[in-house]
Formats: C-alpha cells, sequence, structure tokens
C-alpha cells in the first residue's frame, strides 16, 4: 500500500472544489486499514476517510491522512426463499450496487438508483429518495474503531438513523470508519410507488403493475431530467435538508402560499420542500462567484468555477439567511464539511 504526499483531491469530490490532502492512501483490506492506521499514528496525523466525496464540502487543505476505500466487492452472505443478505465494501459504487442487486433478484433498492458516491458513505447521511432510505435495509455496518484499533459489528437499529441522519454523521463522526455494510433485500419482486413524483411518471408511462425493474427505470430518469449531472456540472446533490417545522406554522406559510408542498411528518410536525422556499425566495439560478443554485434544480448548488469550499459556504449561508428573513424556517446544510 502507498502513502502519498500533497495530493490533489480535485478528482475526488462531485463539488469539483479544489483541494489538497497532506498524505493520502487507499485502502482495500483490513490489513490496508490497519496500515493506514499506523502510519497515521506514528506520526501523529489525525485520520479522514473519504469516500466517493458527492456528499462533501472540503476545506482547503485537509491536514493529516486522508483514508479513500477502494474495495468493490458485493458478496452474498446468506439467502433463504424470502431474503438475501449482501456484503457490500465500502468503495463500492452505490448506483453499480443497487443494479447489480435488482439483476440478481433482491430487491427493495430500486428508488435509490443513480445517487452518487460509495457505499460506506451511504449510512453516513441515510440516503434516501423517492419514498425509500437505506435505514430500511441495513442489517449492520463493519467498522473500524480509529481509536481502539478494532473492528467491530453495529447492528441497524443501532446507528441512529433518521432523516438525513446517523449516529456516523453525529456522535461517531471522528471514531468509526465504515468498511463494509450487509444489506437484507426481498427476493419478493415488491415495489414502493408511494412517492408522488414517482407515481405519476409510471401513470405517464402506462405502467400500471410496475416491476422493480420499471420503478429502477423510472426512478433514473426522474433523476437525470431534474438533477444535474455531477459529471459535467459539479453539485453535492441536494445542499440543504428539507426542514421540518411545527404543523401550525407550516399551515401558515400554506395560507400565504398555496402551492407549497407539504408532507406530514407525524401528528406535530410536517416537511416543508427546501426547494420550494429557495425559488420563491428568488435564489433559484442565483450566481454567486463561481458557483451558484442550479438553474435545474433549486435545491442544488452548483460550482461550475471550482470556487472554494469556503465559497460554496458563503453563499449557502446567503441562502439561508434569505430563506429565513422570507419564511422564518432555518434551513440547514446536507453535506459534510471537512478540513479548514
Ligand atoms: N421544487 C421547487 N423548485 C425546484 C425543485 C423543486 O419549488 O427547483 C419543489 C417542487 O414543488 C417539488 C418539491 O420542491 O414538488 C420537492 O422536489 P423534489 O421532488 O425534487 O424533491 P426534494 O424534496 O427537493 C428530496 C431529496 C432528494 C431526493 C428527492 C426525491 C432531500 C434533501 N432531498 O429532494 O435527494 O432525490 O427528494 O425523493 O431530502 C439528495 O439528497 O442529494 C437528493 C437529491
Amino acid at each position: 500500500m502507498q502513502f502519498e504526499s500533497d495530493v490533489s483531491l480535485g478528482s475526488f469530490n462531485t463539488l469539483g472544489v479544489m483541494s489538497r490532502a497532506e498524505y493520502f492512501c487507499r485502502v482495500n483490506s483490513d490489513a490496508d486499514w490497519l496500515a493506514a492506521l499506523d502510519y497515521a499514528k506514528t506520526r501523529s496525523l489525525p485520520v479522514t476517510i473519504l469516500g466517493g466525496g458527492s456528499n462533501v464540502v472540503l476545506g482547503s487543505a485537509l491536514v493529516g491522512l486522508v483514508v479513500h476505500p477502494v474495495g468493490n466487492g458485493i458478496d452474498l452472505i446468506e439467502q433463504t426463499d424470502g431474503y438475501a443478505v449482501v456484503e457490500v465494501a465500502a468503495g463500492a459504487e452505490w448506483d453499480r450496487v443497487v443494479r447489480h442487486c435488482n439483476e440478481r433478484g433482491w430487491f427493495g433498492l430500486e428508488n435509490l438508483v443513480s445517487i452518487p458516491g460509495s457505499c460506506g458513505a451511504a449510512p453516513v447521511q441515510n440516503i434516501g429518495a423517492y419514498g425509500v432510505e437505506i435505514a430500511q435495509f441495513v442489517d449492520s455496518v463493519r467498522v473500524l474503531d480509529i481509536h481502539a484499533r478494532a473492528f467491530d459489528t453495529i447492528h441497524g437499529q443501532d446507528c441512529g438513523f433518521a432523516y438525513r441522519e446517523s449516529h456516523f454523521k453525529g456522535a461517531w463522526r471522528d471514531r468509526y470508519a465504515i468498511v463494509s455494510i450487509r444489506l437484507r433485500l426481498s427476493k419478493t419482486p415488491s415495489v414502493n410507488t408511494r412517492y408522488a413524483a414517482l407515481a405519476q411518471a409510471l401513470t405517464r408511462d402506462g405502467i400500471d403493475q410496475p416491476s422493480p425493474l420499471d420503478v429502477l427505470n423510472t426512478v433514473a430518469a426522474i433523476r437525470a431530467s431534474k438533477l444535474p449531472d455531477v459529471r459535467t456540472m459539479p453539485n453535492a446533490g441536494s445542499f440543504f435538508k428539507n426542514p421540518i417545522v411545527n404543523t401550525d406554522y407550516a399551515k401558515k406559510l400554506l395560507a400565504q402560499h398555496p402551492d407549497m408542498p407539504l408532507y406530514a411528518v407525524d401528528e406535530h410536525r410536517s416537511k416543508l420542500a427546501a426547494a420550494y422556499l429557495i425559488e420563491a425566495s428568488g435564489l433559484k439560478g442565483y450566481k454567486h462567484a463561481d458557483c451558484g443554485m442550479s438553474d435545474d434544480h433549486a435545491l442544488v448548488l452548483v460550482n461550475p468555477g471550482h470556487g472554494s469550499g469556503a465559497e460554496c459556504l458563503a453563499l449557502a449561508d446567503y441562502v439561508i439567511k434569505t430563506v429565513q428573513a422570507k419564511f422564518s424556517v432555518t434551513l440547514d446544510i446536507e453535506p459534510v464539511v471537512m478540513g479548514s
């Protein structure tokens, strides 16, 4: 295994920020992970794990050792007539795993197709789309405890999954590296078409009994039609979480903005569409130095000029303040900020 110094991370983050790692290595096995920890310990370097880089805002420099998982294994661990448990390496590309599982007849992940990034990052922010979250399928997560230098297994129900949240993003942020995840998938081809935009697209295409593959293809088409492609327009997906507010307040806003989308969370809370709030604040397509809010989808911060992480965060701050002034709702950014 090789350790490099002063490595450009320009191609390791989909937001296209020009950042540098003080030290950098790729890991592909338990032995590599331990060698990386030893290297960092000997030199007293902090360790940062960087996966597909699709949900991060990087500072101009990442001090210490940046560890990039590269394994791409997808292994069937256990199966019955009803389900299959599949273990995927942290470095495996998420979209490839979704398509592979669907081809093998291991169902459930179809609504999560086309999400950029690696499998190790998927549980961190509990990736979700079109009515489905990865939390529903996580049997367990194999981790490396960075300080104890020991591997461990954490059950899905103990990971603290919530909307775009987990303990890996919160209290465990600097403690664990995710090495692999086990997903429990169904061998019965059921589908989830409750998300309105998905149901409408299927109806429009005349598909009334959709197969899992129909759902996969339809979600991929919806995403391609409305989200900017990271390969041509640097971005980190949704830059803000959809805010959850008290339902009484949400109803007040609805009275003033009758076209505003509103989703019930529970008896007292509702989720608003951050994209709507940003567009209604006049910021869809707003340009700020090298970055801006996408013309295609108001929730996506794009960085065509490869502006710095600080520039992107300054724009995010402006968006937060503008939405706050108009709606009295505070948006939270979704990606993880790394480095200075
Ligand atoms: N809208 C606007 N302007 C826009 C885009 C959308 O006003 O430019 C409004 C529309 O009224 C629309 C509503 O916002 O009905 C919701 O838009 P959309 O269906 O695109 O979903 P979203 O809430 O903006 C969330 C996730 C996406 C996920 C989609 C589909 C978050 C933060 N984002 O977006 O996830 O793909 O739902 O489930 O929850 C991501 O996390 O990177 C991501 C793309």
